[in-house]
């Protein structure tokens, strides 16, 4: 954001794109990160909903512009002339890719915009609807862009405020919610890009990165996205950030989520809460950065919200030349926790920093009262 170094490799990474003939999905697969950056074309929606599934795409806004481009790529491709068919049709595949992770909100939250914008055109022409569908989802991703950069600044207020002439400020942050997990520019990241653009220099800054077992998106994607852009960065195992903490390394903790329910929980990758638990114990401030797209008022607490489990084998095998873990041993692999309302110091969102009662703040600054 703030220098060409910067800007060239925001350009580079950005996560999900349409392609130019507007015949498939774009993406990097980030299963391949850090050691190679390679984008990958996605026309059918298998190849979509794999994608999501494997997390080569990953990061809940992410995931909600990806579907939404499918979306209209594959509406693209329906070959009908009478709207109640093409509906049909639509509606299919709208399922289909649903039904490729359950926790990030933002995929629902996408692929319904998408179908609200599919019926309000009915009384049009099917080309007319592929197009508005084209525009719909540009859209979904331009705005993810600009709600970035708002959160950023929120972030950074804070960030101002706590900052000590001479001496760096420590953040910590778990799982990645940067650039790679949005359209650009990330949630829990964005403060830090902000600080660049506003002229601090990376070295003001030491953001230690939780290397989020078991798919080490923090390892991969966030100690790769900072470093990058210059920031002074640091990796350490998740079991690590409570000895940074007692140090007193760390000054500010900013995590994104994938969903945050009406009482103010929040769902966001396995150990998240961990971090929020020791953030309490040790009188840190605990900031969950969320896009309008991923607040749930319709789901009342966190117990309502739906954990993804995954394949036991990211746990014991995947990562390892030989499987680290006896054959028949039972394993627990949820992708997500919730942390209580309780133990969140704030949520930034693209409308501004709300504190507790979450239930009144949230709908206050979106109008859901
Ligand atoms: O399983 P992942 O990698 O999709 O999980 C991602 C996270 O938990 C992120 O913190 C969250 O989606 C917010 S991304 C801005």
């Amino acid at each position: 954001m703030s220098t060409d170094r910067t800007e060239d490799f925001f350009e580079k990474i950005i996560t999900v794109k349409l392609s130019g003939e507007r015949d498939c999905v774009d993406i990097i697969d980030q299963t391949l990160l850090p050691g190679e950056i390679k984008r990958i074309s996605l026309y059918t929606k298998e190849e979509i909903w794999e994608a999501i599934k494997k997390l080569r795409v990953r990061g809940a806004p992410a995931i909600g512009v990806c579907a939404a481009i499918g979306l209209a790529v594959l509406s693209n491709g329906i070959e009908t002339d009478d709207f109640e068919e093409f509906y049909s049709q639509f509606k299919e595949i709208k399922e289909y890719l649903a039904s490729s992770r359950p926790t990030a909100v933002n995929l629902f939250w996408a692929l319904n915009r998408m179908e609200k914008k599919a019926l309000e055109l009915k009384n049009d022409s099917i080309p007319v609807i592929r197009e508005k569908l084209f525009e719909e989802a540009l859209a979904i991703q331009a705005e993810d862009i600009k709600i970035s950069r708002n959160i950023g600044e929120y972030g950074f207020s804070l960030m101002k405020e706590l900052k000590k002439e001479g001496k760096e400020l420590g953040i910590l942050t778990h799982c990645n919610a940067g650039t790679l997990a949005t359209a650009k520019y990330g949630t829990a990241l964005a403060p830090i890009y902000t600080a660049l653009e506003h002229g601090w220099p990376g070295t003001d800054l030491h953001v230690y990165c939780d290397e989020t077992r078991p798919l080490l998106q923090g390892a991969r994607l966030t100690a790769f996205e900072l470093s990058e852009a210059g920031v002074t960065t640091t990796l350490q195992c998740d079991n690590m950030a409570s000895m940074l903490m007692k140090q007193g390394k760390i000054d500010i903790i900013f995590v994104g989520t994938d969903r945050v329910a009406a009482n103010g929980d929040v769902a966001n990758k396995i150990g998240t809460s961990a971090v929020a638990i020791l953030a309490a114990y040790y009188h840190i401030p605990f900031y969950v950065c969320a896009p309008g797209s991923t607040l749930d008022f319709d789901t009342p607490s966190g117990k309502e919200i739906p954990i993804e489990m995954r394949d036991p084998s990211e746990v014991a095998e995947l990562w390892y030349r030989e499987r680290m873990a006896p054959k028949e041993i039972d394993i627990f692999n949820p992708a997500f926790d919730v942390t209580d309302h309780e133990l969140v110091t704030g949520i930034i969102t693209e409308r501004g920093i709300v504190t507790k009662p979450y239930e009144m703040t949230l709908p206050g600054l979106f109008k859901k009262i």
